[in-house]
């Protein structure tokens, strides 16, 4: 049977209504990444990080999830051999239905002690002087990577990247290391790859690319796939 690894990025959530960083008006033309996406910004101005994300999280409970999600689950539950990655800090491949779901980047909904490494549900609002259930530490911030650290479970990852058969990016730009390089990683173990996106990321760096919103583009490939 095939093996699949599945990257999903930004544009997977766009027609939950979540924005995306680098499209026009995205999240990165409003906001300084340095500022809310990093160590050293959390450092500097806590109650401002955790304000972008309580507002991150906020729009993500709002939010429901989309065909593109709930097709993915569906693939998912269909075969066995779907490994599914991905890069949004959001609920909504949960909330479609995906039983395993790998979160690179983190989850918004989760928190982490900065002090013993405790991690728990975050409440819907978090503040800099919130006390670590755990140790009492007022040191909690969201579960999520920040630019400068190392994204999460990466031997399981690499070690799909290395066995599959083929790799599929979905709604992400490809701009963010080391997600972005999957698609060489897999293709240098022989694995096929496929890009789904409204347009095409990168030209020529996929064998094939299927484009169109993802709610429209994901169901009908994993139609294809399951030949339904
Ligand atoms: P980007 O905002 O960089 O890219 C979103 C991609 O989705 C673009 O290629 C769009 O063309 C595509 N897109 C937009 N709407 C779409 C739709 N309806 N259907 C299909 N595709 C659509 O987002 P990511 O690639 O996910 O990291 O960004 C990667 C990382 O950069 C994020 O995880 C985040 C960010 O900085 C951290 O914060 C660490």
């Amino acid at each position: 049977m095939r093996r699949i690894v599945i990257l999903t990025g930004a544009g997977v959530s766009a027609d939950s209504g979540l924005g995306t960083f680098r499209d026009k008006g995205g999240l990165w033309s409003r906001y300084d990444l340095s500022e809310v996406a990093t160590p050293e910004g959390f450092a500097r101005n806590p109650a401002a990080v955790h304000d972008f994300y309580n507002l991150r999280r906020a729009n993500a409970l709002d939010a429901a999830p989309n065909a593109a999600h709930v097709a993915l689950a569906r693939l998912q539950a269909a075969r066995d051999g779907v490994t599914l990655v991905t890069q949004n800090i959001d609920d909504l491949h949960e909330r479609g239905g995906s039983g395993a779901v790998i979160h690179m980047h983190g989850q918004v909904t989760r928190a982490l002690c900065n002090a013993c490494g405790a991690r728990w549900d975050a409440p819907r609002v978090m503040a800099p002087g919130d006390a670590c259930p755990a140790c009492g530490a007022a040191a909690t911030r969201p579960d999520v990577v920040w630019f400068g650290e190392v994204p999460y479970h990466m031997e399981r990852i690499a070690g799909a990247l290395a066995s599959c058969d083929l790799f599929v990016a979905i709604g992400t730009s490809g701009e963010v290391y080391p997600a972005a390089g999957f698609v060489e990683e897999a293709a240098r173990f022989g694995a096929e790859t496929l890009e789904i996106n409204l347009e095409p990321s990168a030209p020529g760096r996929f064998d094939r690319v299927i484009g169109g919103p993802a709610v429209e583009a994901v169901p009908d490939w994993v139609d294809e796939v399951l030949g339904t």
